[in-house]
This record gives C-alpha cells, structure tokens and sequence, in this order.
C-alpha cells in the first residue's frame, strides 16, 4: 500500500477513525482535502483549502501531517483552539494511528509563568492590594506543582488578572541566560520541547511574531519547519495587521511605572527621584485619560490632533516618561532589574515618539479609550510583503 492508499485507509468506514470517533461517517470531501494535503507535503507545493463549518478539516490536516514524518508546525487563531487541537484531537488521532509521534504546545511568552519575577515580586516591599497579594500567594502555590508552566491552567487567577505581569515575563524585562532560573524556566523548556517535537502547536500570533523575528531567541523555530498548516486562516491577516503594527497604551507605560516602583523598594530606596518620576508617569496616564472624557470610543488620530486638552496631556506624559527614563538611566548601573526597566523605558519612549510624529502615509493612525486606559496605534496600510 502506498502512502496515500494508507492515508485513504484511515478514512475508511471500518477503518481506525470508524472505531474511535463516535457516529463516524466516511466523507468525501474530508478524504479529499486529506489527499490534496499530502500531496502538496510530498511535492513541497503551497495549499489553501476552504471547507464549511465541520467538515471535519481538522483530522484532514492531522492525519497526512503526522503521516509525512516530516517537522510540521500547524498554528490556529487562538490559545483555546491550540488548547484544544493539543488536548483533544491529537489524542484521538494518536489512537488511529499506528505510528509513534511527538507533539508539542508553544504559546507566547507572556504565557508562561517567570520563576523569577514571581519571586522578586514576593520579596519586593512593594505594596500590592490584598487582592493581588492573595493571587500571587495561589500564583507561588501553584508554581511548585506545574509541569508546563502555563497560566491557562491556573483558573482560580484569570489570565486578564494584572498580577500576571508580576509572575510572568516579557522580552524586555527577561534576563536571559543571566537568570539564576534559567535551568528550570518554563518558557525555555516549551521552546525546547518544540524544537526537538515533530509536531508543533502554535496560534497566529506566535507565527507572525517568528516571521517577524520580533522576539529575540525565538526566530530559530520557523526555519527548521519543513511544513507549515494554518488553521482558521482567515483570521491570519488581522493578527498580521495588529502584529506589524506599533501600538502604545496607557497599560504599558503604567506596567512600566509598577515595574520601576517594585526595583526601586526592592533595590534603589536611595533615589527618592526614581519613585517620583514613577508615581509622576502614573498620575500622567490617568490625566491623559480623563483628557479624552469618560465615554468608550475609538477614533482617528486627526481628532487628538484637534483638542489642545488631549495634546497638551500626551506633551506631558511625554515629559514625564523622559524623566523617567533619565532617573532608570543612572539607576542601570545598580542592578540587571533596573537596566532592564531603563530599556523598557526607552522602547516606550520611542514608540510613542513614533506615534506621535508619524506623517509617512503607510500606517492608519488611531487611538482607542478603556476604561481606565488608551491605546494608540499605527496599523500598517499594506501587510501584503
Ligand atoms: N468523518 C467524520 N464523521 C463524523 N464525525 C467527524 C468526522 N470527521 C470529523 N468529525 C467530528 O466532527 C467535529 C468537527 O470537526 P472539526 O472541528 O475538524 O471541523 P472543522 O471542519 O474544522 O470546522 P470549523 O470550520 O468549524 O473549524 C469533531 O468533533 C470531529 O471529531
Ligand atoms: S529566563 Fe526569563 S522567563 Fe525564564 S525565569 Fe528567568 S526571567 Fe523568567
Ligand atoms: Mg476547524
């Protein structure tokens, strides 16, 4: 039997799927998009397939991806569906088929709990609210028994909780191999596991995020993949957008000020111009907020551009900011912590630089107000290259 007669045979009605999938019923136009798949594996050809709403295109991918033995990275729209792909139906696909494979699940960064911003935040005097020190006692409870490290599996602290940001990491404040975690930190482990996994579970934006090699120490991923399948592909060209995009919010720049406040009880008690200029930045961002009134809406940035309330603001948010990032600048030489919020600080501050000089006619220029936050942003007009 050849390899596509073996894939068809899968299929079949009293094949391996028949036996384990409850009122299986042959479909021709499963089979179809099956054998199309493989084919296109085999002679190294691009794809695109649209069925309806439970064809079943998921076994039609699965089965001729894990069939071709070859490294397959398979990304969907969201962390629920990559959840579930992992969880659910790789399982039963393992059953049917007889052949042995490894699969792994990689979510960004900021889904993966950090060992050690966990454990400075439980040193840090810094003063958090009984609420959140609560959570991030669950959070350090938790922490011992974890094997993945994956916050969606802590639901007592939901993932929009903002003492996340205290237990997890991003680009700019991880330190790296400099961490004394380093050896046991989860998200080293998941990158690692999907190197070396034949199968590879990923959402959209973790695929835009290697393509664009944003994520330094990461971009190695892609190039070892001999197949890529997107799953729920029309939803790609939105998170490319978004991705591709520069955005600045008032959540940013205040997990800034919180980061900075923390290194500054933990480290620098000796620079009271440290506190200030961060308890400043905060004061800024809700003055901001105000500026734009209580309503919720999103608009043009033309319509900043004419209220002398608004700019006046983002003018001394910016100067705010700048102090900042002065006071994290004599403060880098005292600890890796502060030298990464000095980084930080200047990423923001040439984002919202960026944002607020624009005039290059390739980005659509916009602004979005929360409840207790903004968020501005540059979409790019064409993400077609
Ligand atoms: N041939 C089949 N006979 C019966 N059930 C099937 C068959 N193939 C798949 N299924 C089941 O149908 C359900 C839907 O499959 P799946 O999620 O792959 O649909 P889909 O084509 O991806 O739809 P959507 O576009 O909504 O994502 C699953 O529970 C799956 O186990
Ligand atoms: S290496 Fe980075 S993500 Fe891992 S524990 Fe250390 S700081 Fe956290
Ligand atoms: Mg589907």
């Amino acid at each position: 039997m050849d390899h596509f007669q073996e894939l068809e045979s899968l299929f079949a009605s009293d094949g391996p799927l028949a036996k384990i999938i409850p009122g299986y019923l042959p479909r021709a136009a499963q089979v179809e998009m099956a054998l199309h798949i493989a084919k296109t594996i085999t002679k190294k050809q691009n794809l695109i397939a649209e069925a309806g709403t439970g064809t079943g295109k998921t076994i039609a991918y699965l089965l001729p991806a894990i069939l071709s033995g070859k490294k397959v990275i398979i990304s969907t729209g969201t962390k629920n569906l990559q959840d579930q792909l992992f969880n659910k139906d790789l399982p039963v696909i393992r059953k049917a088929v007889s052949m042995p494979f490894s699969a792994a699940l990689l979510k960004g960064r900021n889904n993966y709990l950090c060992t050690f911003r966990l454990h400075n935040a439980m040193q840090s005097n810094f003063g958090f609210p009984i609420e959140d020190a609560a959570a991030i006692t669950k959070i350090k409870q938790w922490s011992g028994t974890t094997k993945s490290g994956d916050i969606a599996e802590m639901p007592e602290v939901p993932e929009s909780s903002p003492v996340w940001f205290h237990a997890t990491s991003t680009v700019d404040n991880c330190l790296g191999q400099d961490c004394p975690d380093y050896a046991d930190c989860f998200l080293v482990k998941a990158r690692k596991q999907a190197q070396e996994a034949e199968i590879v579970i990923i959402n959209h934006h973790l695929l835009c995020a290697d393509w664009s090699i944003r994520e330094i120490g990461f971009g190695e991923l892609l190039p070892d993949a001999e197949v890529i399948i997107i799953d729920e592909a029309h939803q790609l060209a939105d998170t490319a957008s978004n991705f591709l995009g520069i955005s600045l919010s008032g959540k940013h720049l205040n997990d800034l000020a919180d980061d900075s406040l923390a290194e500054y009880f933990k480290d620098a008690t000796d620079m009271p111009d440290l506190r200030s200029a961060s308890e400043n930045l905060q004061h800024g961002i809700k003055k901001l907020r105000l500026a734009f009134g209580m309503e919720l809406k999103r608009g043009e940035w033309r319509e900043i551009e004419s209220s002398v309330k608004i700019l006046a603001s983002i003018t001394t948010l910016q100067n705010q900011l700048t102090k900042l990032t002065d006071q994290l600048k004599l403060g880098s030489v005292k600890t890796k912590g502060l030298e990464s919020c000095f980084k930080h600080s200047q990423e923001l501050e040439s984002r919202l630089q960026k944002i607020i000089q624009d005039d290059s006619g390739k980005w659509i220029r916009w602004y979005e107000t929360h409840k207790n936050s903004f968020t501005f942003m540059l979409t790019p007009l064409d993400i077609a290259a």
